[in-house]
């Protein structure tokens, strides 16, 4: 029986700061964001989207009342948790109509955890084939204003539904794990911005990636050829790039430019929209499957996930006959129809982020044109709004 991602989805905000304009506000020569980084725009996420209306976002509109009705396990990966005791699951639920009968959890993990949820779909989904699992992560990522850290922010939710029989990519039972400590990244309780040893945690992301990729060549006896695309968690386009190289040389020269070929799809909109954490593996894949129109079915590709912390893993899934039905093919068109603004928009929208305190906020909406949405705050309860009823 096969068991994988039936569908894909992303949300995001409508705005976004264009990398040349940031990076001459910050003193910066814009190639060193624009290919240095590899980032040509970051997503702005206004107070009225968190990690909760994200994922809300991102699942919606394509869930059918079929899924819904199957659904009995929703998992939400986010280093972005809005309460230190409740799940963000338990809210996503609410939002979209969910059935009681659910198992709602919160995974956390740095960039990894997505990749802990769709491993766990698919035990829950192989073991009950005729029930779904919804797996989000949902984050916004920052490093805080004036910090190296700076240009590698961005926010986002992917949404997939692991399904029997699905559409899009049916996953091997193949992983290979690597867990250690490591403090490379972390952010305390009493930070709203992440801490980051930004060259050792680059340094680190390689080191993972050489250790699972190869051991798992090993364990499967296959070699670098055998894959149509390999993605990568990409906390800036750069970073993939320079995993991918790490490996090439195991492969022959045309082999070397068609997986360059293939990673430059896999990036494509990962360049637009900045850092995800817990969904940048994943709108890699969805940028990969948009963009590249050289896949086919039963091609193998290759997901490697990175969590500062640290914990990695290497899995690989075979594309489907109709893997484009299953995709958010309105995606790129929705991304161009996002307005740009100001660097000093931007640092005005960074900072006006929902208190942490206990006293009544209302959030203004602005121009946010998505169903779900953050109002505020009332007697120290979060308040969400769906637009649609
Ligand atoms: N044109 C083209 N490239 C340029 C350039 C120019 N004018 N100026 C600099 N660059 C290149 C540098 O050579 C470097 O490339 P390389 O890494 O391939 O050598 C890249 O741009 C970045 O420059 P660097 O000086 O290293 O940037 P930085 O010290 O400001 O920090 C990060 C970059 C990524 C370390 C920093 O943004 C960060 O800490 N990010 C968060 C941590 C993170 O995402 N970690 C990933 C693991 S999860």
């Amino acid at each position: 029986m096969k068991v994988g991602i039936d569908k894909l989805h992303f949300a995001s905000s409508h705005l976004y700061v264009d990398m040349a304009d940031l990076a001459l506000a910050r003193n910066e020569a814009p190639d060193k964001y624009l290919i240095g980084i590899g980032q040509s725009k970051m997503a702005v996420i206004p107070p009225s989207q968190d990690a909760v209306t994200l994922a809300a976002n991102a699942a919606a509109p394509m869930l059918t009342a079929a899924d819904i009705e199957a659904i009995d396990l929703l998992i939400v990966a986010t280093e972005s948790g809005v309460d230190n005791s409740k799940a963000a699951a338990i809210y996503v639920a609410k939002l979209l109509g969910l059935q009681r009968r659910v198992r709602t959890i919160e995974m956390k993990e740095a960039c990894y955890a997505a990749t802990a949820g769709v491993k766990l779909a698919q035990d829950h989904v192989s073991g009950h084939p005729d029930k779904k699992a919804l797996v989000i992560g949902t984050d916004i990522a920052r490093y805080g204003l004036h910090t190296p850290g700076e240009p590698t922010q961005g926010g986002g939710a992917v949404a997939m539904l692991i399904s029997a029989a699905p559409q899009v990519l049916a996953l091997a039972d193949d992983s290979v794990l690597l867990s250690q400590d490591v403090m490379d990244f972390w952010r305390p309780l009493y930070h709203t911005t992440a801490l980051v040893d930004g060259k050792y945690s680059s340094n680190i992301y390689i080191d993972y990636f050489q250790d699972v990729f190869k051991t798992y060549l090993a364990e499967q006896q296959k070699t670098l050829a055998d894959f149509k695309a390999l993605t990568f968690h990409l906390p800036y386009t750069k970073m993939g790039l320079k995993a991918l190289r790490s490996v090439l040389p195991l492969a022959t020269e045309a082999q070397q430019r068609a997986l360059l070929a293939h990673f430059e799809a896999a990036r494509h909109l990962n360049r637009e929209v900045g850092n995800l954490y817990t969904g940048s593996l994943y709108l890699s894949l969805l940028s990969l499957l948009l963009t590249d129109p050289t896949l086919a079915a039963d091609d193998l590709i290759g997901l490697f996930s990175y969590g500062s912390g640290a914990e990695g893993e290497f899995y690989t899934g075979r594309l489907q006959e109709n893997y484009q039905r299953g995709l958010d093919s309105a995606l790129p068109q929705r991304l161009a129809r996002r307005r740009r603004v100001s660097v000093s928009e931007y640092e005005a929208l960074f900072n006006a982020q929902l208190a942490l305190t206990a006293s009544d906020q209302t959030i203004a909406l602005g121009d946010d044109p998505h169903r779900f949405v953050l109002t505020g705050q009332q007697q120290e309860q979060r308040q969400y709004l769906d637009r649609q009823h």
